[in-house]
């Protein structure tokens, strides 16, 4: 079955609910998206007018593949509405979802003030029974001070003394969805995790979820909150053993991606996350490793592993740039390009990217940077300066003593590498994904260093 039959066929039976979903980044909209599409009538909220007005034109302001048509599809059949105030936009809706950022403070905490208003704006919106779900990725017990924040702000008519006179549930629902492919995540979830306080709470998740077929986890609120962070920490752990182990192979002279191949069959390990290259970037592993640092101190607990997870992803990045000084000998002038800047393919977000701190760190050695990215050239102009950008693959080489591969996009496994060596200046590769290592590069005539392949020597 396609998509478009698939969803048809899980709506029957299942009751169309009225949705808000505040926030219209990356989760809310992909959030709404999809609701929309598993037939629930969907309202997205976000307090910037001019994002609202583009996304009511049918324009998404960031590069997921399909979200834009599905967004189209559902405004034209009017299954998903825009809206910049949570009182007009949340007082129909049975659930409301919150999906604001939750960004870093300097001291690595989560900054938890859009909660906070939203929170309160929905207290104050308050005219019926709402359930307020949590879908950004949250400290544990941040259900709880959102209960007390709708509690504290609730409107005085609907108080009698200290009792409330309408009633109200909160929710947490982290999402496990991944940039560039957030729909087919959405839509085929290996699992979905509600954590609830109460039977009704329950009821309506369930009711939501329940065209996806998809095994659900219940859990108290905290344990949910807790699931995502230890989740995507334990992603992070992962990727930096794999990274310790690169540095290991090149050592000793064996192959990482052998010996990742040799672990991920035995199936407590798994295959997936073990893949080494220059360290995991993006909005949410950074971010929610430092913050679940954060939150284990605040508890009491002095989580060492995942500091470590941390220095080791940092480690990374330095020991690519150490590679290509040594292995370059004089960086000053020499033209080095750059293929990928997004922290990985099939976005254009450069948050936290490899990209920025390799390239930064070559230019303060004085090396001349050249780019290429299919997505991600718009947003890293305000990140870079004296970065030249080219049209293609081709044009990028032109004149280069190295290319860099940095992000792992389609397009790049299919190169014309005779094409590229012409191009060149002289022909040094050095591919920070591993995703060249079946091409025999070198007969072709390339120095070809990979990440942890024990070649570097
Ligand atoms: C991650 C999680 O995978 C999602 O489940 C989660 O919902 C999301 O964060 C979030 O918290 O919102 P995302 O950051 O979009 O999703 O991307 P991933 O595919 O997980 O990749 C993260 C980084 O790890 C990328 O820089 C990628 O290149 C790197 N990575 C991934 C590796 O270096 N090696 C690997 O083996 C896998």
């Amino acid at each position: 079955m396609g998509l478009k039959e698939e969803a048809a066929h899980n709506r029957k039976g299942i009751e169309k609910m009225k949705i808000a979903i505040v926030g219209s980044g990356y989760v809310g909209l992909v959030t709404g998206v999809c609701l929309a599409h598993i037939g629930h009538d969907i309202v997205c909220i976000d307090n910037d007018r001019s994002k609202v007005k583009k996304l009511k034109e049918g324009h998404v302001p960031i590069y997921e593949p399909g979200l834009e048509a599905l967004l189209k599809k559902y405004i034209k059949n009017k299954k998903l509405k825009f809206s910049y105030s949570i009182k007009d936009g949340a007082k129909e809706a049975t659930a409301i979802f919150i999906a604001v950022g939750t960004p870093s403070k300097k001291n690595g905490d989560a900054d938890l003030t859009y909660v906070e208003n939203v929170a309160r704006e929905i207290a104050l919106s308050m005219n019926d029974y709402k359930l307020v779900i949590e879908k950004s990725t949250v400290p544990a017990a941040t259900g709880k001070r959102i209960e007390r924040t709708i509690r504290l702000n609730i409107p005085k008519k609907y108080k009698k003394g200290n009792k409330l006179l309408l009633d109200f549930d909160v929710a947490s629902n982290p999402e496990f969805l991944r940039e560039g492919c957030a729909i087919d995540d959405f839509m085929n979830p290996d699992r979905v995790v509600i954590g609830v306080q109460s039977k009704k709470a329950e009821k309506i998740l369930r009711e939501i979820y329940k065209p996806l077929k998809a095994k659900m986890i219940v859990t108290d609120t905290n344990s949910a909150e807790l699931i995502k962070h230890a989740s995507n920490s334990f992603l992070a752990v992962k990727i930096s053993f794999a990274n310790a182990l690169s540095q290991i192979c090149d050592h000793v002279g064996a192959d990482v991606l052998k010996v990742a191949e040799g672990m991920g069959f035995d199936k407590r390990i798994g295959r997936s996350f073990l893949n080494a290259g220059i360290g995991y970037g993006g909005s949410c592993f950074p971010k929610d490793v430092e913050a679940f640092i954060r939150l284990s101190e605040k508890s009491g607990y002095n989580f060492e592993l995942l500091k470590e997870v941390r220095n080791i992803n940092e480690d990374q990045k330095a020991a690519f740039v150490r590679l290509i000084e040594d292995k370059l000998w004089i960086v000053k002038n020499k033209v080095i390009g750059v293929l990928g800047l997004a922290f990985k393919p099939d976005t254009d977000d450069m948050r936290n990217a490899p990209s920025i701190d390799i390239i930064k760190a070559l230019q303060s050695e004085g090396a001349k940077i050249k780019a290429y990215d299919p997505q991600g050239v718009q947003n890293s102009k305000s990140i870079f300066k004296g970065v030249t950008y080219s049209k293609d693959p081709y044009a990028l080489a032109k004149g280069c003593d190295a290319l860099l591969l940095i992000t792992e996009w389609e397009e790049f496994k299919k190169l014309n590498f005779k094409k590229i060596k012409s191009a060149m200046r002289q022909p040094l590769i050095f591919d920070g994904r591993n995703l060249y290592h079946d091409d025999n590069l070198e007969k072709l005539g390339f120095e070809y260093y990979g990440i942890g392949r024990g070649d570097i020597s």
